[in-house]
């Protein structure tokens, strides 16, 4: 493996998982927009397939990816100086904004107009914030010492992270 590679192992999995977020959120998405314009060539059904999965994977994965990553990467990357901390702690307001939606989403009933809405909108948010790490935070991962990339992994490993 090359040693960027290695260095950045936490990295390389929370960037795996966004890829494979992007990847849910389109397919989710069509299936929403389709569901909203009572598209009636696109079944009801298929859009409340894509529903439960994506909230199956965001509890199964997104939730754990969160937390890595403000537990975890963020503090390190907050160090580097007051710009990088100011660009953590909004993308750590983006994550409560995530899951405050989705918190409101399961608990309402599937088929649910607004809920449809707010999911579509979650994952539009979800979106977005992902290709801003992406962007913006990979950088900055680059710039953590060693020591530093050692504490990310180690953080993440104590909460289960499988790196
Ligand atoms: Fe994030
Ligand atoms: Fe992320």
């Amino acid at each position: 493996m090359p040693v960027e590679g290695r260095l950045l192992s936490t990295w390389a999995s929370l960037h795996r998982e966004h890829g494979e977020i992007f990847v849910k959120i389109n397919l989710l998405e069509k299936a929403l927009v389709a569901m909203l314009q009572k598209n009636v060539a696109a079944p009801k059904e298929n859009a409340l397939v894509q529903q439960r999965d994506f909230l199956e994977a965001f509890k199964q994965g997104v939730v754990l990816h969160f937390a890595v990553e403000k537990e975890a990467l963020f503090p390190e990357i907050a160090k580097i100086g007051k710009k990088e901390k100011t660009l953590m702690d909004e993308l750590l307001f983006e994550h409560g904004s995530i899951m405050e939606k989705y918190l409101t989403i399961i608990q309402s009933p599937y088929g649910d107009e607004e809920k449809t809405e707010t999911l579509l909108k979650m994952a539009q948010e979800l979106e977005m914030h992902a290709q801003k790490e992406e962007r913006d935070a990979y950088p900055l991962v680059k710039k953590l010492s060693p020591a530093q990339l050692e504490m990310v992994d180690q953080g993440a490993k104590r909460l289960g992270y499988r790196i």
